[in-house]
């Protein structure tokens, strides 16, 4: 089958013929129909520091997509060929303390699809069953193939209640965007979205925020005066994984002021601790999704009408995939999609 595969320990991806996978025991074969293209897919083909020391080669990338079941292992019983499903790129290990608790969210040995195992970035992928998300009620195949960082929108954005709160969002990449749709949803007051990109303001400006600020142009303080904000915001959610943008927005929350961070920094870096304290704000760190809790939210979600369309904005067949992966690298767009059937 073909595969996008890093094959070398150098920056580049390659388009190969490699062994159709076999579905073991538990598991199930899942014929690829479109894929979303991540950042960490971009740190796998740039070969960056962090990519380096995560990865083994050779792998086939990839983990968020969506595919139709075409074979089950022994033992699945509940997933059937032609189900139309969506992976949980998380692979658990079922053995530690959290794990055995039912939390598997925080497992201590988790394995990223595509990462540290074959991903999803190829005709088929095979995945345990228990990683496997069905999706039982009609859904558009774009949105579909980007249920793995919409998850991560949904369990950033519903972290911390919001209805009738003022909402903060620092980034507007596909996952802010996505955060601003589901916190404007889940009935927010306002949701103030902040990024660098006027590109990707336009594009938070059209998923319905209250305001879509250009931080190299104005500050949060000024964004707040014009919404006529006197206190502060409730919620924030961190979406850039910029220092800046952290320290931006603990000097913008109100007293009691409660912040999801998504954005995975790249660094260490200072932020005013004295202020977190007296102003008592607590912050939450939020890797993946939760299992399967998020992916309920995010089917019923979309079921109760939150429209995803402007947050996807790339389209390609997987033979342009070094046109998808510079058009997902530019900064400016929503998220890139591969069509593995053209
Ligand atoms: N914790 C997790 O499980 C998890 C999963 C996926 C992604 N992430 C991280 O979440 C973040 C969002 O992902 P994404 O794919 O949307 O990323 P992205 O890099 O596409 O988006 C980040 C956005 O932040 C903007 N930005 C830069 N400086 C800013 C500033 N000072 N203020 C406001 N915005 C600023 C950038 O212009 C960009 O549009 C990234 O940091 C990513 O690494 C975390
Ligand atoms: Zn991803
Ligand atoms: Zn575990």
């Amino acid at each position: 089958m073909k595969a996008l595969v890093k094959e070398r320990a150098e920056p580049g991806l390659w388009l190969a013929d490699v062994p159709e996978p076999a579905p073991g025991p538990g598991d199930v074969l899942i014929k690829v129909l479109r894929t979303g293209i991540c950042g960490t897919d971009l740190h796998i083909r740039d070969y960056d520091g962090w990519a380096q020391q995560a990865v083994r080669t050779p792998i086939v990338l990839g983990h968020e997509f969506v595919g139709e079941v075409v074979d089950t292992g022994a033992g699945v019983t509940e997933i059937t060929a032609g189900d139309l499903v969506s992976g949980e790129g998380h692979l658990v290990c079922g053995k530690c303390r959290n794990c055995l608790a039912g939390r598997r969210h925080l497992c201590r040995a988790t394995v990223g699809l595509g990462v540290g195992r074959d991903g999803s970035f190829a005709e088929y992928v095979a995945l345990p069953a228990s990683n496997v998300w069905v999706h039982r009620v009609p859904v558009d195949l774009d949105v579909a193939a980007v249920f793995d960082p919409f998850g991560n929108a949904v369990h950033t954005a519903l972290s911390f209640p919001v209805v009738g709160e003022d909402v903060l969002i620092t980034g507007a990449g596909p996952i802010g965007l996505m955060a601003a749709a589901v916190a404007r949803h889940a009935g927010a007051r306002n949701v103030v979205v902040t990024d660098v990109s006027e590109q990707r303001l336009e594009l938070a400006r059209e998923v319905g925020v209250s305001l879509a600020l250009n931080v190299g142009e104005a500050t949060i303080a000024d964004g707040q005066r014009q919404l006529g904000l006197r206190e502060g915001f409730d919620v924030g959610m961190e979406m850039s994984g910029r220092p800046e943008a952290l320290r931006d927005m603990l000097a913008n929350m109100t007293h009691g002021g409660r912040i999801a961070m998504l954005g995975l920094p790249s660094e260490d870096f200072a932020v005013d601790w004295a202020s977190i304290v007296t102003s008592m704000i607590t912050i939450k760190g939020i890797y993946g999704r939760e299992m399967f809790e998020t992916w309920y939210a995010m089917s019923v979600l979309l079921e109760g009408g939150l429209d995803l369309g402007p947050v996807i904005t790339g389209r390609y067949p997987y033979t342009d995939f070094e046109a998808a992966f510079a058009d997902a690298a530019s900064g400016t767009g929503g998220k890139v999609i591969l069509d593995w059937t053209a």
